[in-house]
């Protein structure tokens, strides 16, 4: 039977809606091979609408002034944002003088009070003859160390000393206090009275004796001690000898107290084997270490 048209029969099969992707191919083959473009248009598009790169309309008037909007938003947050900062860094300019300026009102006035509590302790950065500046503690500051109240230190001081003064006792040694706080008054006669008798110049004088408001006694920190057992050896070089020295340079750091002034010393003060401080808290480490940067 001869065929009733050229056309292949495909063509003649019946027409559907959609078509699937091998009969797009087959009919692209077959007898459509100027026609992809439509054919394509047909086919689902298998990428999201969300990903597309190509926008199919240009940005709307809206979309103009929401993006206007952004902006201004953007740009007030960005100069609130430098007012912030320019304030803080002035307001740690501030601090910083601050800072300055009580370390320097410290500095000028040993008595000053400090900002943690340690309001007792100087901090010391003035000096004479070798001497540091102290300030003088007061009495409520004060606590005795001898039985009939004559000599005393600052309170942490005292009773560490006794603590101190009770181990050496149970080990046979016999520490004996001989002169604790003292004040202005008593240091100016012993600079100014007892020492000028001697003759002395003020820089001589000071090697054995500080000038009134430069004595560790003031602070009550520092005390003298003696040998109970050889009394003649008090306040001399040959208390070195003594088994109250020997206990005590052994056994002192542990109680919190150290010799002032040992030999060959950097302030040049003449060596005192009996001029023990107590540095066993802050005030007290504060006041003998703080801001000593000349003598
Ligand atoms: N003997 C010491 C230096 C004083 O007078 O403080
Ligand atoms: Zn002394």
């Amino acid at each position: 039977m001869r065929s009733q048209s050229t056309v292949p029969n495909v063509k003649m099969l019946p027409v559907k809606q959609t078509l699937n992707k091998a009969e797009v191919k087959r009919l692209d083959k077959v007898s459509a091979p100027d026609n992809s473009s439509d054919v394509t248009k047909h086919l689902p598009d298998d990428i999201p609408v969300a990903l597309r790169d190509t926008p199919s309309v240009a940005p709307t008037t809206v979309d103009r002034s929401m993006l206007r909007a952004g902006l201004i938003t953007l740009g007030a947050i960005a100069i609130a944002a430098s007012v912030l900062v320019a304030v803080q860094f002035q307001r740690s300019q501030q601090t910083q003088s601050d800072n300055t300026a009580i370390a320097a009102n410290s500095a000028q006035s040993p008595a000053g009070a400090s900002p943690t509590p340690s309001p007792t302790a100087s901090v010391n950065t003035d000096a004479m003859l070798g001497h540091f500046r102290y300030a003088e503690a007061t009495q409520g500051e004060l606590g005795s160390i001898a039985a009939d109240g004559s000599i005393k230190l600052r309170k942490a001081a005292a009773k560490a000393y006794q603590e101190m003064q009770s181990a050496a006792q149970q080990e046979g040694v016999s520490l004996m206090p001989l002169s604790g706080f003292r004040t202005l008054t008593d240091q100016d006669y012993l600079f100014f009275g007892k020492k000028a008798e001697r003759g002395q110049v003020a820089a001589e004088r000071a090697k054995v004796s500080a000038p009134p408001g430069y004595s560790e006694h003031h602070t009550g920190y520092a005390l003298d001690i003696g040998d109970g057992a050889v009394p003649a050896t008090n306040l001399s070089p040959d208390f070195e000898n003594t088994p109250a020295f020997k206990w005590l340079k052994a056994n002192a750091p542990f109680h919190s107290f150290e010799l002032s002034f040992p030999k060959n010393n950097k302030q040049g003060v003449s060596y005192e084997p009996w001029h023990w401080r107590f540095v066993g808290d802050r005030a007290s480490l504060e006041t003998f270490y703080k801001a000593r940067g000349k003598k």
